[in-house]
């Protein structure tokens, strides 16, 4: 019986690990010169942590969501997303009492969406998160986070950065309205999916990708006219930052990101690279999502990357670790054997053990697997208590001690 894969999920091996890892190594770095805690929370949670929080008319939460009922019947869903879950944990554990609270946190995260390249159904972010202010040094420090990480991981890839506001709460409800009256007057140009977001939720309507509301989406009302003063200095207070700090970005003024649960700065980093899933981070303020979690009225701020995505755009790694292959020539010194290789492990060399007693196959397969040396254990070595060191490049080999084999392999 051949069990496929889930529709959607890929396994990760080979380049693949190396290049996840890469990233992961990086954003431990990165976390700690930029001092955010890591988090670590479950992949399930209450289906009310993201229902509202993220729109109950958002597309993640109508069509996206992997919800099931436990076998007691409470609702469960598998984590879309990790800004909600992480603020839950923050207010569940008590975090909140010294702030700003910086979280960061890496895992997978689930989404039945339509499958296409750099589309999955289970895929993996890293996430950032600062707590507790609303100062915009908070969503400068977070945008020059991910634009420090993704010079360095991708230094060669031309990748934009775009922000918009959102303003605040009375900017989103007065734009709303705005938007429901010129998307209601040009219904019938718009796509059936669209349509149906004017009543519920049309800010949503400018997020389509589908090309035939492109060009209604480009002559919508623009929320910037609907800022109110405050708003307005704080989006030039970040643009004016960003500016001095020499970060190069764009407004895109139809920038309204998935969820609900934006307001102020939002920002995205995209590729040309990736085809339609064109973006790396995205994220933005949430000043009221605390409060609407159940903690206390504090705002904040964070972005989200797909690691997918940033994998896809990596170059192969070449591993520097020397391969080395123990090759033991018959099955009656296998102990002698398995002593060198502990021995040799103890001082931190890689060893690969084949299991096949036999020089010649071993060989061939020391070579299958590209091994820079071979430690071969014969009838002499086994009875002087030494073994051959062979540079399997320069075929060129010597009998040592294992003392001096561990000195010149530690080089
Ligand atoms: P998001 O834009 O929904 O934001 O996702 C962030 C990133 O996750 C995307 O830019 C993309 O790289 C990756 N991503 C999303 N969906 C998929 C998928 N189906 N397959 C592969 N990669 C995907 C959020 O999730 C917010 N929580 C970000 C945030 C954090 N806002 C504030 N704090």
């Amino acid at each position: 019986m051949k069990i496929n894969p889930v529709r959607g999920t890929h396994d990760l091996y080979g380049q693949q690990v190396l290049k996840y890892k890469t990233i992961q190594d990086l954003i431990n770095d990165y976390s700690n010169v930029y001092n955010f805690e890591e988090i670590i929370t479950p992949i399930f949670e209450s289906t009310e942590l993201f229902k509202k929080p993220l729109g109950e008319n958002s597309d993640v939460v109508l069509k996206e969501m992997y919800t099931f009922k436990d076998k007691n019947e409470d609702s469960i869903t598998l984590r879309p997303e990790y800004t909600t879950p992480m603020i839950r944990a923050a207010i569940s554990n008590n975090l909140l009492n010294k702030l700003p609270k910086k979280l960061y946190g890496i895992g997978q995260m689930f989404r039945r969406e339509r499958p296409q390249k750099g589309r999955y159904r289970q895929f993996n972010q890293i996430n950032f998160e600062i707590l507790g202010t609303h100062d915009v040094s908070a969503d400068i420090e977070l945008i020059i986070l991910a634009n420090n990480f993704l010079k360095k991981l991708l230094p060669t890839k031309k990748i934009d950065l775009f922000i918009n506001s959102l303003g605040d709460k009375n900017t989103l409800s007065r734009f709303n309205i705005a938007l429901k009256k010129y998307f209601e007057k040009n219904k019938e140009k718009l796509s059936k999916d669209s349509q149906n977001k004017i009543n519920t939720n049309p800010v949503r309507i400018l997020d389509s990708k589908d090309p035939i509301d492109t060009e209604i989406n480009t002559k919508a009302p623009k929320i910037c006219d609907f800022y109110s003063s405050e708003a307005n200095e704080k989006f030039i207070k970040v643009q004016e930052i960003l500016k001095n700090m020499s970060v190069d970005f764009s407004i895109n003024p139809n920038l309204v990101r998935g969820l609900d649960y934006y307001c102020h700065t939002v920002f995205e980093f995209k590729t040309s690279d990736l085809g339609s899933q064109d973006t790396l981070i995205g994220g933005g303020r949430y000043d009221g999502l605390t409060k609407l979690l159940g903690g206390p009225d504090i705002p904040g701020v964070g972005w989200a990357g797909g690691i997918e995505r940033l994998m896809m755009l990596m170059d192969d790694i070449k591993s520097l670790e020397k391969k080395i292959h123990l090759i033991i020539n018959n099955e009656s010194f296998r102990e002698y054997g398995l002593k060198i290789a502990n021995q040799l492990r103890n001082a931190d060399i890689n060893i690969y053990f084949d299991y096949k007693y036999n020089l010649k196959k071993s060989l061939a397969y020391a070579n299958q697997l590209g091994s820079e040396y071979a430690i071969i254990i014969g009838d002499e070595e086994f009875q002087n208590n030494i073994c051959t060191l062979k540079n399997l490049n320069k075929n060129v080999q010597e009998k040592k001690s294992i003392e001096n084999i561990i000195k010149d392999l530690s080089k």
